[in-house]
């Protein structure tokens, strides 16, 4: 890999959109110079520039982008253009279009809508890339290969079925283990010969299961189709794809195996207002997403889209206030990463794009608000190379998993309207937000030796080996807290014989007999028993509420109300040199926070900064070798006091030193160094 010194800021750039105004593209760099735009974006929709009929390639245009960026000592993350087909191609080899769910071909058009099992795709883009690396691929401006655009849906064409049998075969060997392992026996379901296999019954929960884990396997042979030349040319250039932080199609975890670097597209709708939904706190989803992603390979990520101003498809899409695009950069930094790019430099002037927010907008100048505001980011990050690499220090690991989610999702449950998967993590990484917590957000798959604290929120598909690892990690000295909807299913999606929470049954010291299903706005009390030095007296509990025994495990809060009066809602466990917690019922905020927040305190976890937060106000740090930076950033539209208790800080941009109480201007972001 090359060795990256800057904060990569910059984004997608379409200059082919361009090429009858080569004015405008002489503009344009000289604008990137303005605003210290250090990285583009290249060829990301490009195929039909590229290769305009069939094996006549144009690199023309694409050479003088290199040749323009490398005078200006500016880097380019190379895009190969697979995300958008061309209409020659769409209509010569229908096969690569996609097949819908009811089996129709899509019509040619739009975008991420080709077949990822197609043979003729795959070798158009391998030859593509082909030309690409072999052109490219030694270029001084490249830094880093960008695949494809965005991948997600599926396709339910002759071809993919044709995969997925091969796929079943190889993982089930016979038509019985497959028919066990789905309980097809039921509704007379029963394949008897794979061929049956065409379609997708969502009645089948483990054939969703396995079509799901199928599709995110055919999308990682497609980027490792993708990859080979590139590598094959340019050993030394980092591959990455631009993900969408919580997007379900395909599981991350194993698409990011294929990457050097894991990189996303961030489009929080700053400034709309906060429903009920945790989705909605839009600083707290952010940061999530940003933990996540970096999580999925424990090392610094990019961010490889933001918008520097209102998009396009959202409902309403506010202006970003002043300050508002520095914060949101510099909470993507503040999460590790090691970029801030934009969607995209220029602002096209049709098709659907045209009215979303462009570093450049239509009026073709820099004098405008946006464009300042980002010039002067611009001149920010020029202060901060030395974040670039530093890691990001978690002692606290949340579980969000891409099987747990699906199978969750496909199963007909008491608690079908309200299971709220995303939501329930999201309520249980809040705490730690809200008090400046580095967290890293992991797969039930994950290495547990970093951490201190595990926190396992309804992960609904548990497989013995996850249960395994779980137990040891409690045994040697770890803290696990896991909640009601754990432990219900196995790999295979079949309901867990022998009793929930499954296999984390022994270390939890618990067996869940029943669970309640409360639809809104039913709550019941439950109260904290006297010895609790987590929790004080009562709180609301809603939809999920389990009915359990304790089998070793103490309670330390029992519900209140209706007939399992008495019965423990929170229980501790101790087992080897750690303890297990469970969380029976789906409780208010302050439950959790008191909680996760008094875990925090007794474990000695530490803090970003060693005084409390105000409501609004993030704090993260990044660190290496004993350098610590701590990002303090106030998400609120007024100032606001924090504390910075009795260290010395100073700003890495101005130098200027904190300490004590400080005012936060609204959207304040300030990057600080502690003093010795
Ligand atoms: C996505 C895509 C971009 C662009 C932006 C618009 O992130 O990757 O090509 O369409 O959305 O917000
Ligand atoms: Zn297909």
């Amino acid at each position: 890999m090359k060795p990256r010194e800057q904060i990569l800021f910059g984004g997608d750039y379409n200059p082919d959109q361009w090429l009858s105004q080569p004015d405008v593209i002489d503009r344009d760099f000289e604008l990137f110079e303005k605003a210290r735009i250090n990285t583009l974006t290249l060829g990301v929709f490009s195929w039909a520039s590229l290769e305009p009929e069939e094996g006549r390639y144009e690199f023309g245009w694409m050479d003088d982008i290199f040749d323009r960026a490398e005078r200006q000592n500016m880097h380019i993350i190379l895009a190969t253009p697979s995300g958008g087909k061309p209409n020659w191609m769409a209509l010569k080899y229908p096969e690569i279009r996609r097949v819908t769910e009811t089996g129709q071909h899509e019509v040619q058009g739009r975008r991420h809508n080709h077949c990822l099992t197609s043979p003729v795709y795959r070798e158009k883009v391998r030859a593509m890339n082909e030309q690409l690396a072999a052109r490219y691929g030694d270029r001084e401006a490249l830094i880093l290969w960008h695949i494809s655009n965005e991948f997600s849906g599926y396709c339910y064409c002759d071809q993919c079925f044709a995969a997925f049998r091969q796929w079943l075969k190889a993982k089930y060997q016979s038509l019985d283990a497959l028919n066990d392992a789905y309980w097809s026996r039921f509704w007379s379901h029963t394949y008897t010969d794979w061929e049956q296999i065409q379609t997708i019954d969502k009645t089948v929960c483990g054939l969703v299961l396995d079509w799901r884990r199928f599709m995110t396997e055919q999308c990682r042979s497609f980027i490792r189709n993708e990859v080979e030349p590139l590598r094959r040319h340019s050993p030394k250039i980092p591959v990455t794809t631009n993900f969408m932080g919580v997007h379900l199609d395909y599981d991350y975890h194993q698409l990011a195996k294929e990457l050097d670097v894991v990189s996303w597209d961030a489009y929080p709708s700053w400034h709309t207002p906060q429903t009920d939904s945790l989705t909605s706190h839009h600083s707290l989803f952010a940061g999530f997403r940003h933990d996540l992603t970096r999580s999925l390979k424990r090392q610094p990520f990019l961010l490889m889209e933001a918008s520097p101003g209102p998009v396009n498809w959202k409902d309403v899409s506010p202006l970003l206030r002043p300050g508002m695009l520095r914060l949101a950069g510099m909470q993507a930094i503040a999460h590790g990463s090691d970029s801030v790019c934009y969607f995209q430099m220029r602002k096209g002037r049709g098709s659907i794009e045209q009215f979303h927010a462009a570093v450049i907008d239509h009026v073709g100048h820099g004098n405008t608000r946006m464009f300042r505001e980002l010039s002067s980011l611009g001149q920010s990050l020029t202060q901060m190379e030395s974040v670039v690499g530093m890691p990001t220090p978690a002692k606290v690991a949340v579980v969000f998993d891409w099987e747990s989610s699906w199978i969750l999702d496909a199963a007909g449950t008491q608690h079908n309207t309200i299971k709220q998967y995303l939501e329930t993590v999201l309520a249980h990484y809040k705490p730690f937000w809200d008090r400046g917590v580095a967290v890293d957000v992991v797969d039930a798959k994950a290495d547990w030796s970093a951490y201190q604290l595990v926190v396992v929120p309804m992960l609904f598909l548990l497989p013995e080996s996850s249960a395994q690892r779980l137990a040891e990690f409690v045994e040697r000295g770890g803290t696990l807290v896991t909640t009601y909807g754990t432990g219900v299913v196995d790999e295979t999606g079949l309901a867990i014989a022998g009793g929930i929470p499954g296999h984390l049954r022994e270390v939890l010291g618990i067996w869940v007999e029943e669970s309640d299903a409360l639809p809104d706005p039913c709550r019941r009390r439950i109260k904290t028993l006297t010895e609790a030095k987590c929790l004080s007296g009562s709180y609301e509990a809603r939809h999920y509420l389990d009915v359990l025994h304790l089998e070793g495990a103490e309670a330390l809060a029992v519900y209140d109300e209706d007939f399992y009066a008495g019965s423990p809602a929170l229980t501790r466990h101790e087992y080897g040199k750690g303890a297990a917690w469970y969380i029976a019922s789906r409780n208010d905020e302050r439950f959790t926070s008191d909680l996760l927040g008094n875990l925090v305190k007794q474990l000695e976890i530490p803090y970003s900064l060693n005084a409390g937060l105000p409501k609004g106000v993030s704090a993260q740090t990044r660190e290496s070798e004993g350098r610590r930076l701590l990002f303090l950033m106030n998400f609120n539209d007024e100032v606001v006091s924090c504390d910075l208790g009795s260290s010395l800080y100073a700003d890495i941009e101005t130098g200027t030193g904190y300490t004590g109480l400080i005012e936060l201007e609204p959207y304040a972001a300030l990057v600080l160094r502690e003093r010795e």
